[in-house]
């Protein structure tokens, strides 16, 4: 009898394990499925590039109208607005060729505005701009301004931006539809009291294209990885059905993609997860953002708390006893992912720091290791199919090199998602093709100022040209006069 208990002791935690690898198994996928998403996503992207297919496409691949990347030479100073998640931020911006200084200021946008009307929603940004200008003496300008406005739109221009539908959180009624550009000056103009004019509005993947572009030519693929997840890149025009306006040099366009969306027609099914269809279905756009919702940081914590409860549940976690803070949606914060999993060899400092901050009284050095297991699944099977999309693009493009500017809050702050994805994006990349992932720094601050920088010597050799050709009609005309004069004498 002694023995036999013995024994049982022993495999006890064998046992465990696999009773721990079975509810963890969904996240675990193969080369072939992840091979198989790449096809998919291929597909999903072409649907959205063609003229008949892009109504119906799931993915959106919005032309940007951003069509020259810095060449260095931009200069002056230029206002930039960053509205992408619970932060707000302006800033000031000083570009001088290489040389970026910037001043910059964060506004909460609260719970009730983020849910309430756009109207509430755009004199909030344009009090947030106010008071940024009075702070630094700048009401009696007149600034250039660049809006990074991440979600996302249908552009008709580079300062007409068409808002298709809300994603990450935001749900304020009579946006969706509408130019928010028009909704930002009208915002402006019921104040009175300032001279604010956007030039460009740009997608937060754009500003990291554009901010690493500045310095690295190769640059043709920005990837945002923070509360949503979103990628553009360079394509030439004539796969741009969508493409109507002229056709003259350059022959690109940034298109932003839009991926957030990929698996909103069911292609993601054969690898959504119990824990999956639990977020969407809780969250406010359900059915939605399928690919962002496996992937980016408004959702990673609180699968990995899905896990852990279900564990905990079947008695494999903390001996069956929770806490209330466990228990609550949305407690579990994608930060705890990154830093439970810096812990090595430390005697798991920060997942008991985590536990506690939860309120969970009891636990092991089994239970921080289990929970350290499950956020390594979480996170590695979203930096995988984060590079699944990336090894799509990059195929599809068939550049030698290319240089993807990287942003977010995700990618920044998890210790393992960088070398995770440089790994399988090589494994996924066609031979011969060569990439690097750059952290882009403030891209939509840097990027928006960028792009109203262009725009606004693009206005102004135009205006030149404009001029130009009225001095040269005069002169024709002159020259007409005085030629029809002589030939009456
Ligand atoms: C969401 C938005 C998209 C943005 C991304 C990253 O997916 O729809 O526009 O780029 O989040 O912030």
């Amino acid at each position: 009898m002694h023995q036999v208990l013995k024994a049982l002791m022993t495999m006890l935690p064998d046992c465990e394990d696999m009773l721990v690898e079975n509810i963890v198994r969904p996240f675990h996928l193969s080369d072939d499925d992840y091979k198989k998403i790449m096809d998919l996503m291929l597909e999903s992207f072409n649907k959205g590039l063609g003229k008949e297919s892009n109504e119906t496409a799931r993915v959106k691949m919005f032309p940007t109208y951003v069509r020259a990347v810095p060449d260095g030479t931009e200069e002056g100073d230029f206002l930039a607005l960053d509205l992408g998640g619970t932060n707000f931020r302006v800033l000031l911006i000083n570009l001088k060729g290489q040389e970026v200084t910037m001043e910059s200021k964060i506004y909460l946008i609260p719970q009730h505005i983020m849910l309430g009307t756009g109207i509430q929603l755009f004199d909030h940004i344009a009090e947030c701009i106010f008071k940024f200008m009075k702070e630094n003496c700048l009401l009696e300008k007149n600034l250039p301004l660049g809006f990074t406005f991440s979600f996302p739109c249908k552009q008709k221009g580079l300062n007409k931006a068409f808002l298709s539908t809300w994603t990450k959180g935001f749900k304020c009624e009579g946006v969706e539809g509408n130019d928010i550009v028009k909704l930002l000056h009208e915002a402006i103009e019921r104040r009175g009291d300032m001279h604010v004019e956007c030039l460009a509005v740009i997608n937060d993947t754009v500003g990291a294209l554009m901010s690493c572009a500045h310095s690295d030519r190769n640059c043709a693929l920005g990837l945002i990885l923070g509360t949503g997840t979103n990628a553009c890149y360079i394509e030439e025009l004539p796969c741009v059905e969508l493409w109507d306006e002229d056709m003259e040099d350059p022959n690109f366009v940034l298109i932003n993609t839009e991926w957030g969306a990929f698996g909103d027609d069911g292609a993601l099914d054969f690898i959504k997860t119990d824990y999956d269809k639990h977020v969407d279905k809780h969250s406010i756009n359900t059915g939605r953002q399928i690919y962002e919702k496996m992937i980016s940081g408004m959702y990673m914590g609180e699968i990995v708390r899905l896990v852990l409860e279900k564990l905990r549940r079947h008695g494999l976690l903390f001996q069956g006893k929770g806490s209330e803070e466990l228990s609550t949606r949305g407690r579990f914060y994608t930060k705890y992912v990154s830093e439970i999993e810096s812990d090595v060899d430390d005697g798991f400092k920060n997942t008991k720091q985590v536990f506690d901050e939860l309120c969970i009284d009891h636990f092991t050095e089994e239970d921080c290791r289990i929970a350290q297991y499950v956020c390594s699944l979480v996170s590695t099977r979203a930096a995988y199919l984060a590079s699944a999309g990336i090894a799509c693009l990059l195929n599809k493009m068939n550049r030698p090199e290319v240089t993807v500017g990287v942003d977010g809050s995700l990618y920044r702050f998890h210790p393992h998602f960088h070398d995770l994805m440089m790994e399988k994006i090589q494994q996924l990349l066609n031979p011969g093709l060569k990439f690097k992932l750059m952290l882009s720094h403030d891209g939509s601050g840097k990027g928006a100022a960028l792009v109203a920088a262009v725009a606004n010597r693009l206005n102004a050799e135009k205006k030149l040209k404009a001029q130009k050709k009225q001095t040269d009609n005069c002169a024709n005309s002159e020259e007409c006069c005085q030629a029809s004069a002589q030939s009456q004498r």
